[in-house]
């Protein structure tokens, strides 16, 4: 699906508001420049307010007042959060924990994915909404739930227990094979009976691991499960409307994007960086450049982002002048077609009454609402950005069953995935390169470096896809506690990372973690480095050794017996060049090693030189390119242009060989290209 435009707006709840405050938000949103709002979210109660019994009159005045004023409906199934009625009339369906406490109503998304009540309750009304907005002017696009997965990330009630062992079956197929690919021996817990089975409830100690990671598994299913249901309904009424379900965050580990994005039109994100954070846009753009791989490079949606502060956290920072706008432009940089918030007007009332929105508590005269406004004119001014893409050289690999498998008990050391990515990410934005992320079962042969963080659950079939990556000629970056379990968590044997030792050209005999906060010296090109987290006693069988452990005042004494052994390590396999790192390198090597990387492997930066701070991304079109500059430092900097561009968000007169950017300023440089 193309958008005609960069679309802006909101999250627009007018049921908190009586009906004359409409026509000022119709007014308010058109001298605003706002194109598309989410409706309908959490209006389940007030649209169904007994069961059967429905009162869309009010909402056809809404869908009509959008309509009238020219701005598009990102329409919501309003099954978000289901009306007191439900869960009076059926109990059964409020999800619980794994310890069994019950979740009530009185805040939201208080219903088991399991549930065949809710989910029949929930169908009902999307026909109803779907059947009687089919043909409204107004309706752009359907945006199914709302943040699934968000609070309940698995439920371990009963209703799920009996789906989670339907699931199993149609996995397995026999006990045996389920026993097999959860290891039950081991601590006497073989079945005997389907029934025997239960989710993984809070138990004496460790739970069975390869139980939990199918627990993991299902609980996305039984939730996407609910979105499909609803999504159905939609293709079968309205066939012509697009479909989509707003993803959080830099990624959320309940819910698998990827295997969602294939269900969806387009996929959108919701997005709440910390202002408080100095880094919170290195974060942000790992983010972004997920949920756009997620759909292959398609334009993706920023579906809400705050207009200042946020009330959920424990301290919640305004964003200061210019830097709602500034982040803005990094989701489109980054390739979103849209800007919205959440919400359009600031509630008086409710658990989110101090979250800002675009109109606060304030007025139209608030600093907040009159920044919307300039960007909205901004935004409005940049149409033909819409549908042009980002392509990048570099990829990082995420999968969704590995972060379930990595963070799970019992392992040598706790490790954090997004923190693990975060830490190979970083350098890679510092450096200016673009990337994309991307789950194992991508096609690579188009990345010139594939960048492989703790890529712990590795199937026999990813081994092959980056062996023969490698093979081709592509540049392999793997980081440590790599390819160590398949996708039962059963250990692959033979020497660690087994089904990639070929390829890394080494073997690991055993993992020597380093204690919290503890470091180990690395000896690499004759100057002293540290390393975090992680070391292991490591023999190459090929490999070229790059840097090694070193004992040396920084290092604990335990990893002081590793020195002199390889800590990195290249090895030319086939065409391409395989790293290892057997640590996590201090951010200065792990840009020095990753810089290397990329220098053989023939990837440029989008703009060579550019100052500290600055984020450069392209969006090409069919026979146009836009640089985006981005200043997320504290002081100005002039960058100069390769070619003269028009800078969209200046004088479109004069072309530009510099730009100046004031902190938080950005240039959007428009330059016609061959194609
Ligand atoms: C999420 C939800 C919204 C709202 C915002 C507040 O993104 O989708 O309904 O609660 O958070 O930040």
């Amino acid at each position: 699906m193309t958008m005609p435009r960069i679309m802006f707006g909101g999250d627009y709840n007018p049921e908190q508001w009586p009906e004359e405050v409409w026509a000022e938000d119709m007014r308010l949103m058109t001298e605003a420049g706002v194109s598309l709002v989410s409706v309908g979210i959490f209006a389940w109660s007030r649209v169904e307010p007994r069961p059967g019994e429905y009162d869309f009159d009010w909402f056809d005045r809404v869908m009509d007042n959008l309509a009238e004023a020219g701005i598009g409906a990102s329409l919501a199934t309003m099954t978000a959060s289901p009306p007191p009625w439900l869960s009076r009339r059926h109990p059964e369906v409020l999800p619980e924990r794994a310890d069994g406490t019950r979740l009530w109503p009185g805040a939201r998304q208080h219903y088991c994915p399991s549930s065949p009540i809710y989910r029949e309750y929930a169908t009902r009304l999307v026909e109803q909404v779907a059947t009687r907005y089919a043909n409204h002017p107004a309706l752009r696009l359907w945006h199914v739930g709302n943040e699934y997965g968000c609070h309940v990330r698995a439920c371990y009630c009963d209703v799920s227990a009996a789906d989670f062992r339907r699931w199993l079956q149609e996995r397995y197929g026999d006990i045996e094979t389920l026993n097999a690919a959860w290891s039950t021996t081991f601590w006497s817990q073989r079945y005997a009976d389907w029934d025997e089975i239960m989710p993984p409830r809070t138990a004496p100690t460790f739970g069975n691991p390869a139980q939990e990671l199918d627990f993991a598994r299902f609980s996305d299913a039984a939730i996407r499960a609910c979105y499909l249901a609803e999504r159905d309904i939609l293709r079968q009424i309205t066939p012509h409307v697009p479909v989509t379900t707003n993803f959080i965050g830099l990624a959320h580990k309940p819910i698998d994007s990827f295997r969602w994005a294939a269900e969806q039109d387009v996929v959108s994100l919701d997005s709440y960086p910390d202002p408080f954070e100095p880094w919170a846009h290195v974060a942000a753009a790992f983010g972004y450049d997920l949920v756009r791989s997620a759909r292959s490079g398609q334009p993706w949606l920023l579906m809400e982002q705050a207009p200042s502060a946020v009330n959920w956290r424990e301290r919640n920072a305004p964003k200061p002048p210019g830097l709602m706008r500034l982040w803005s432009w990094q989701a489109v940089a980054q390739g979103a077609d849209a800007v919205l918030f959440f919400q359009w007007r600031q509630s008086v009332g409710g658990a989110e009454k101090f979250h800002s929105a675009m109109v606060p508590h304030g007025g139209a005269r608030t600093r907040t609402h009159q920044e919307i406004r300039a960007l909205g004119r901004e935004l409005a001014g940049a149409a033909e950005l819409a549908g042009t893409r980002v392509r990048a050289d570099v990829a990082v690999l995420h999968d969704w069953e590995n972060w379930w498998a990595l963070e799970s008990d019992a392992h040598p050391a706790t490790l954090d995935l997004l923190e693990t990515h975060l830490v190979h990410y970083w350098p890679l934005f510092d450096a200016g390169l673009t990337c994309d992320v991307v789950p194992p079962t991508a096609d690579l042969a188009g990345y010139r470096l594939v960048v492989v963080p703790n890529l712990y659950l590795m199937s026999a079939a990813t081994a092959d896809a980056l062996r023969r990556y490698v093979s081709a000629g592509g540049h392999l970056v793997v980081s440590f506690f790599t390819g160590i379990v398949d996708e039962h968590d059963r250990v692959h044997p033979g020497g660690y990372p087994a089904p990639l030792r070929d390829v890394l050209g080494l073997r690991i005999d055993e993992f020597w973690p380093l204690p919290e906060g503890a470091t180990v010296e690395l000896d690499h090109a004759g100057r002293r480095w540290t390393g975090t987290v992680w070391s292991e006693w490591l023999d190459v069988e090929g490999a070229e050794v790059v840097a090694t452990f070193a004992a040396g005042p920084a290092t604990h004494p335990l990893a002081a017996e590793l020195a002199g052994r390889p800590a990195v390590t290249r090895h030319r396999y086939g065409d391409g060049v395989a790293w290892y790192l057997a640590t996590r390198p201090e951010p200065a090597l792990m840009r020095e090693l990753l810089d290397r990387a990329a220098a053989e492997a023939g990837v440029a930066p989008v703009l060579p030189g550019l100052p500290d701070h600055v984020q450069a991304v392209v969006r090409h079109g069919a026979d146009r390119a836009y640089l985006f500059l981005l200043n997320h430092g504290a002081e100005a900097v002039t960058v100069p242009v390769p070619t003269p561009a028009v800078n969209l968000l200046g004088d479109r007169e004069r072309p530009v060989t510099e730009v100046t950017l004031p902190p938080r300023g950005v240039a959007v440089l428009r330059t016609e290209t061959a194609g």
